[in-house]
């Protein structure tokens, strides 16, 4: 995995750090990378932390999940798209996953009807795929998490943290690993991670 950290304000590339960067880019070279980075992600979630997905159909939201799934102790296979049903929710060993599919939903109001005491809970972490239909119905502090194609088996990952859980969510990331710099590749500007 390959990734890249950007700060809003110019300065040394290699002082940044994860918990300080507006984004990091993530490069994921198969599912099981995208279900990998999932997991670690999964393993650190705690009650009432969201991850909002964005990306195109296909673009490794679900297999995403999954792997959050896992690392909070759910079968990764019961995760399903939850399109028809809109929301599932599972309950692992190590915690409690709300899995929101916004595809067929009209729009934040269309969340709002749905109850969002109901998959807000907070005992739970909750994903949310195509999160940008509901932006406005979504908690401001969440951790925005975009999939983009970039090959058969590549994809983008653009980790956009809102608020400090978000932020620590990044660096513990970091602290895993998953940030570190990767030799050769850094980008002028920009922190290369893998
Ligand atoms: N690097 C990758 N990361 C994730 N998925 C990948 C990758 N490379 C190939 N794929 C494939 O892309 C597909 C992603 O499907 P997935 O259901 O996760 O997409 P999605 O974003 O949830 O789509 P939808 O909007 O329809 O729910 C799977 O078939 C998966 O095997
Ligand atoms: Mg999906």
């Amino acid at each position: 995995m390959l990734c890249e950290a950007r700060h809003p304000v110019q300065g040394n590339a290699a002082a940044m750090s994860a918990h300080q960067a507006e984004f990091v880019r993530i490069r994921s070279s198969s599912p099981a990378r995208t279900r990998e980075l999932g997991r670690l992600l999964g393993e650190r979630l705690e009650p009432g932390d969201v991850l909002a997905l964005a990306g195109e159909l296909g673009a490794g939201k679900t297999e995403l999940v999954r792997g959050v799934a896992a690392g909070l102790g759910i079968p990764p296979a019961a995760v399903r798209s939850p399109t028809f049903t809109l929301v599932n929710r599972y309950q692992g060993e190590r915690g409690t996953l709300v899995h929101v599919d916004a595809y067929r939903l009209g729009g934040p109001q269309a969340l709002l009807e749905l109850g969002l005491e109901q998959v807000f809970v907070p005992e739970a972490a909750v994903c949310v795929e195509w999160a940008p239909r509901v932006a406005a119905a979504l908690p401001a502090a969440r951790l925005e998490i975009e999939l983009e194609h970039a090959g058969a088996r590549t994809r983008l990952l653009r980790l956009r943290p809102h608020g400090a859980r978000a932020r620590a969510l990044l660096q513990a990331l970091a602290a895993a690993g998953q940030l570190q710099p990767a030799e050769g590749a850094a980008p002028e500007g920009g922190r290369a991670c893998g």
